[in-house]
C-alpha cells in the first residue's frame, strides 16, 4: 500500500516492483494493494508502456455481475421466499393486509411463486386467507447469486445456470482487461522525465547528446478543432483551385459581382433579344441603372458584328443598342470575366498563349428548388493559344474531370452564343449509377475574338461548371439548401469530413 496515490507514486511504485520481482502477475490485485480502481492504475500502466519502461500481456477474464435486481435479490432473498417468510408457518392471514404490508408490487411476484412452489396457499374455505405451508424454505436462487458476488470468475460456475439467470436479468457477464506486468526495453528503476524540446542551450552546452528525447506519437489523435472549419464550398474550392494551379491555369480577378450587360452578353456575341437576359432570368440593377462606359471602338465593333456580321458571319440583322448593353445586372456568369481577360490579352502589343481560371459567384434568377438557388459558384477555365480546337478540348476536359475524380466523361453537342462548337459534358456517377451533367464547354466563336482585336490564328477553348453540383456529390448533400443560405446548420459544417475522398 503506497500512501500517495498519485500517477507519479504509483509508476514509482510499479517500477520498484518490478526491480524487486522482475514481474507483476496480475495488475488486478496490484490495485487492490494500492487501494486505486483498476482505471486509475491503467493510466500509469498505459504511461510507463508508451515509453516501453514496462511491457503489458493483456489478461482478459470473464466475470458475473449482479444487476440492481440481481443484488437486491442476494441480499433480501427471492420475492417467494420474501413472501413465504414473512408468514407464521400454519397460521392463516388476511391476504389483502399481508399484500400491503410487504408491499403490493413484491406481493404481486412472491405470491404466485410461491404458491408455484407450494410454498403457500389459500385456505379452501376462506379465499381471503393465504397460509404458509412449507417449513423449510429453500432459497436456491438467493444462494446462487450470493456465490456469484463473492466469486464472480465465470469459469467456476454452470453455464446453464448463468443463461438462465441472465434471461431473468438478474446477472451479466462482464470482461474484464486487466495485465501481466513484465519490464520493458527501456525498464529502469526510476523514470526520467524525457525533453520533448531541443533548446538553444543544449546545443551550446553540448548536453543533448547526453539527453534523452521523448518519441513523438504519430499515433495520436488529434485534437478536435473547435473552429475554423471551412464551409464544404470553401474546400472543394480550394481543391479545384490548387488543381487548376498545377495544371498552370492563372487566376482571374473575379471580385465583383455587378457587371455591364456590355460584358455579360454583348461582348459574347449573345442578341440582345436573347431569353437569357430577359428580366426572368436576370437581376438587373435598379440604382445604377447603367453603366458609366466601355471601351468605345470596341464597343462599335461588337455592335457590328451584332448587325451586319463580319470575319465570315452574317451576324443577326439587327438593330444594336447601346443602352441595352449598358443596363448594369449580377453577373450570370463568370464568362463576363473571360471576356474582359481576352480583351486585355487581345490589347498587348504581342499574343502570348494564356490559361486562364476563375471560380466565383454568379447569379440567375431562377425559381428555387432542391438543386438550384438564385445564386451559385463557377468553374471557369479557358486556353488561349494558336492551333487548338476541339481535340484540345476534349483532352483538357478529361484531365481536368479525371483531377477532380470523374473518371468517365460523355460528350454531348450543345449550343451557346459564344461557342461553336458547343459540348455539354457529362460524368458518370458510380454511386448514383448515371450520368450527370457536370459541364459546359465550347470553343470561342470568331464573332467573340475578332472584335476584341486577337490574331484570325488564335482560338480559344472554355469550359465551365458550377462549383454546387460536385460539392455535394462529394458531401452526399442531396438538398442544396442544406449546402448555402441562411438555412445551413453551422453544426453540420462543423462535423463535415475534413477531407473528402473522391469517389
Ligand atoms: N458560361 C457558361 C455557363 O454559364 C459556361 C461556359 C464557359 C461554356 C465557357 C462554354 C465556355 O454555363
Amino acid at each position: 500500500m503506497v500512501e500517495n496515490t498519485s500517477d507519479s507514486a504509483v509508476q514509482a511504485h510499479i517500477l520498484q516492483h518490478l526491480d524487486k520481482n522482475n514481474t507483476i502477475d496480475d495488475t488486478l490485485q496490484l490495485a487492490q494493494q494500492l487501494n486505486i480502481t483498476h482505471i486509475e492504475l491503467d493510466k500509469s500502466l498505459k504511461s510507463l508502456s508508451a515509453e516501453e519502461y514496462i511491457a503489458l500481456q493483456v489478461i482478459e477474464k470473464k466475470l458475473i455481475e449482479l444487476t440492481e435486481e440481481g443484488s437486491q435479490y442476494a441480499e433480501k432473498g427471492t420475492p417467494e421466499f420474501q413472501y413465504a417468510s414473512g408468514l407464521e408457518l400454519n397460521t392463516p392471514t388476511n391476504k389483502a393486509e399481508y399484500d400491503k404490508q410487504i408491499g403490493a408490487e413484491l406481493a404481486k411476484i412472491g405470491f404466485s411463486k410461491a404458491m408455484q412452489r407450494k410454498w403457500v396457499q389459500l385456505v379452501p374455505d376462506n379465499k381471503e386467507l393465504v397460509n404458509r405451508l412449507a417449513e423449510n424454505l429453500e432459497d436456491t436462487e438467493r444462494d446462487q447469486l450470493r456465490k456469484y458476488s463473492e466469486f464472480p470468475d465465470l469459469d467456476h460456475h454452470d453455464k446453464k445456470v448463468i443463461d438462465q439467470m441472465k434471461k431473468r436479468k438478474l446477472v451479466n457477464v462482464v470482461t474484464q482487461k486487466h495485465y501481466k506486468v513484465t519490464k520493458g526495453t527501456n525498464f529502469a528503476p526510476v523514470r526520467v522525465k524525457l525533453e520533448t524540446d531541443l533548446t538553444a542551450d543544449m546545443l551550446r552546452t553540448g548536453a543533448w547528446k547526453d539527453t534523452k528525447f521523448k518519441s513523438f506519437n504519430f499515433n495520436s489523435t488529434g485534437i478536435n478543432p473547435e473552429g475554423g472549419h471551412l464551409h464544404p464550398l470553401l474546400k472543394v474550392r480550394s481543391h479545384f483551385r490548387e488543381i487548376l494551379l498545377e495544371m498552370g491555369f492563372n487566376e482571374m480577378p473575379t471580385n465583383r459581382y455587378v457587371e455591364s450587360s456590355f460584358w455579360n452578353f454583348d461582348t459574347l456575341f449573345q442578341p440582345q433579344s436573347h431569353p437569357a437576359r430577359d428580366m426572368h432570368d436576370t437581376f438587373f440593377l435598379k440604382k445604377p441603372v447603367l453603366c458609366k462606359e466601355f471601351p468605345a471602338e470596341y464597343g462599335e465593333r461588337v455592335k457590328d458584328i451584332h448587325e451586319k456580321g463580319g470575319f465570315g458571319s452574317l451576324g443577326y440583322q439587327y438593330k444594336w443598342d447601346v443602352n441595352e448593353a449598358r443596363k448594369n445586372l449580377l453577373r450570370t456568369h463568370t464568362t463576363a470575366i473571360s471576356s474582359q481577360m481576352l480583351y486585355a490579352l487581345a490589347n498587348q502589343k504581342e499574343f502570348k498563349p494564356m490559361k486562364y481560371f476563375s471560380i466565383d459567384r454568379v447569379f440567375r434568377n431562377e425559381t428555387l428548388d432542391a438543386t438550384h438557388l438564385a445564386e451559385f459558384h463557377q468553374v471557369e477555365g479557358l486556353i488561349a493559344d494558336r492551333n487548338i480546337g476541339l481535340s484540345h478540348l476534349i483532352s483538357l476536359l478529361k484531365e481536368f474531370y479525371e483531377k477532380i475524380g470523374i473518371k468517365q466523361l460523355k460528350f454531348k453537342p450543345a449550343y451557346n452564343p459564344y461557342t461553336e462548337p458547343s459540348m455539354e459534358v457529362f460524368g458518370y456517377h458510380p454511386q448514383l449509377k448515371k450520368w450527370v451533367e457536370i459541364g459546359n464547354s465550347g470553343v470561342f466563336r470568331p464573332e467573340m475574338l475578332r472584335p476584341m482585336g486577337l490574331p484570325e490564328d488564335v482560338s480559344v477553348i472554355a469550359w465551365g461548371l458550377s462549383l454546387e453540383r460536385p460539392t455535394m456529390i462529394y458531401y452526399g448533400i442531396n438538398n442544396i439548401k442544406d449546402l448555402f443560405g441562411h438555412k445551413v446548420s453551422l453544426t453540420s459544417t462543423k462535423n463535415n469530413k475534413i477531407c473528402y475522398i473522391n469517389p
